[in-house]
């Protein structure tokens, strides 16, 4: 089929490679002109596992191409995706992309003939697409419904293994209307092989939001209750959570025992979620639902244990070390590992606080040290290795579990560091290698 995405962000750009390699000719419409020639020359614009050799494969075949312009792309395609970026505002979700990419788009087909169905792929909140993106769509393309199908299409991919979840989806949602959507939409996934589930647009769009929400509860309630296991004598999160893991109803499905991470992965004691869409779309729920006069005592509580995690983790390295004026290693500042993605990352708030609280903070990170050392300002020197992090400092902690970071040799840190002090803030280090060595500070276990 001849596909058009627009936004080429992690969502558009994997989904249209992805796409792209299934046997669809696919053309991403991006407005941004670096985006767009590193798309052309075949080159990711950001860190995703396993796309450089996919997006420069499909470039050279000629079955993905680039244009900043849809006007150009849009009436030759049969289907269109719409997977524009929608930043979180403070108080829900910011449309201004949506509605300014489904006016182009709209333009772009007045007047076209033959019929079209388009999806959203971008996370939105219930209601958007029949009330914000279909009256845009017919408003400004003047086509009726004969013409023009309007759906909704969550991803549910995952930033570090993007590529394989687009690959091989667990499911693909279509949010549809009439039959002529379905079917297009349906097409468009039929190489994948995946369970399809079909719902209206406004269901697609809150299946997407309560998946979020849910393995945000996950994360917020592990935290809790190593916050819990911190206060008592004996009980360690880490065992108890993994304790929780082994019951069968948890583990990942017999045929892929080695599932990248499976559900239990958010049930593990941190820093907290962050990145892209976990912060973003707790908060679009929640503010959706007080606008409708609707209650979510749980989201809530949920968001309130996320936001308060960067200072539980500095109150529990303050209990060991005087901060003012001590040189603070921090491993890791993405979101979590295998991508170089900052967004909402809870290891920059760590970073802030340890600054507000007097520290000197060095930080590394494998992959996004220069958008790190850009974010953070001079006063952070940010390396990508973990080396140059730790030589000299007082103290340091693993933010995001890096598997370089995990693999760090104890007696190499040791001799790197002036006072050994790690805290594990995602409790990835062997407590009785690294305890042996150095000054092992793990969360979720009383000090
Ligand atoms: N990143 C994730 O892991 C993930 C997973 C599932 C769903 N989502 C959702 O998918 C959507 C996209 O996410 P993302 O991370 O790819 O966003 P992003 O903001 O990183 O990328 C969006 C891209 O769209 C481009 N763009 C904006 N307006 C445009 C327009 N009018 N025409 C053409 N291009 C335009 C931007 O320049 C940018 O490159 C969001 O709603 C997000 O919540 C994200």
């Amino acid at each position: 089929m001849r596909a058009v995405v627009i936004g080429g962000g992690p969502v558009g750009l994997v989904s249209g490679a992805v796409l792209a390699n299934a046997g669809h000719d696919v053309t991403v419409v991006e407005i941004d002109a670096r985006r767009r020639e590193m798309i052309a020359a075949g080159t990711p614009p950001f860190h995703e596992p396993g796309l450089d050799e996919l997006l420069a494969d499909v470039v050279r075949r000629r079955k993905l191409d680039v244009t900043g312009n849809v006007a150009d792309v849009a009436a030759a395609a049969e289907v269109i995706l719409i997977a524009v970026g929608t930043p979180p505002t403070g108080h829900g979700a910011d449309l201004t992309a949506l509605k300014a990419a489904s006016k182009a788009l709209g333009q772009a087909l007045a007047g076209t003939s033959g019929y079209r169905a388009v999806a959203v792929k971008s996370t939105v909140p219930p209601g958007t697409t029949a009330q914000v993106v279909e009256p845009i769509l017919r408003e400004s393309s003047g086509l009726s419904s004969e013409a023009l199908g309007v759906g909704m299409n969550p991803e549910f991919l995952r930033e570090g293994v993007a590529v394989e979840d687009m690959r091989d989806p667990d499911r693909v949602v279509l949010g549809v209307n009439d039959d002529r959507t379905r079917e297009a939409l349906a097409a468009l996934y039929a190489p994948f092989g995946a369970p399809l589930v079909f719902t209206t647009p406004t269901g697609a769009e809150m299946a997407k939001y309560t998946s979020n929400a849910l393995l945000s509860t996950l994360v917020s309630f592990a935290n809790e209750i190593a916050a819990l296991c911190e206060a008592v004598d004996g009980a360690d999160a880490d065992a108890v959570l993994r304790a929780v893991h082994a019951d069968r109803r948890f583990r990942p499905p017999a045929s892929r025992p080695d599932a990248p991470s499976s559900i239990t992965s958010y049930l593990l004691a941190g820093l907290g979620y962050g990145g892209s869409c976990f912060p973003k779309d707790t908060e679009a729920l929640t503010a959706w639902a007080s606008q409708n006069g609707l209650k979510t005592p749980i989201l809530d509580a949920v968001r309130q244990v996320n936001a308060e995690r960067p200072e539980r983790v500095l109150a529990l390295l303050k209990s060991r070390i005087d901060l003012r004026n001590a040189e603070v290693a921090v491993l890791g500042l993405t979101f979590k590992p295998d991508t170089d993605d900052l967004r909402e990352s809870r290891s920059l708030d760590l970073v802030r606080l340890l600054q507000n609280a007097g520290a000197r903070v060095r930080a590394c990170d494998p992959m996004a040290a220069s958008m790190g050392a850009t974010l953070l300002g001079s006063d952070v020197q940010v390396s990508t290795d973990a080396d140059t992090a730790l030589r000299g400092a007082d103290a340091a902690v693993l933010a995001t579990a890096w598997r370089s970071f995990l693999t760090l040799d104890p007696v190499h840190v040791k001799g790197l560091m002036r006072r050994p002090l790690i805290l594990d803030a995602r409790r990835g280090l062997d407590p009785a290698l690294w305890s042996r060595h150095c000054e092992y500070l793990p969360i979720g276990v009383r000090a």
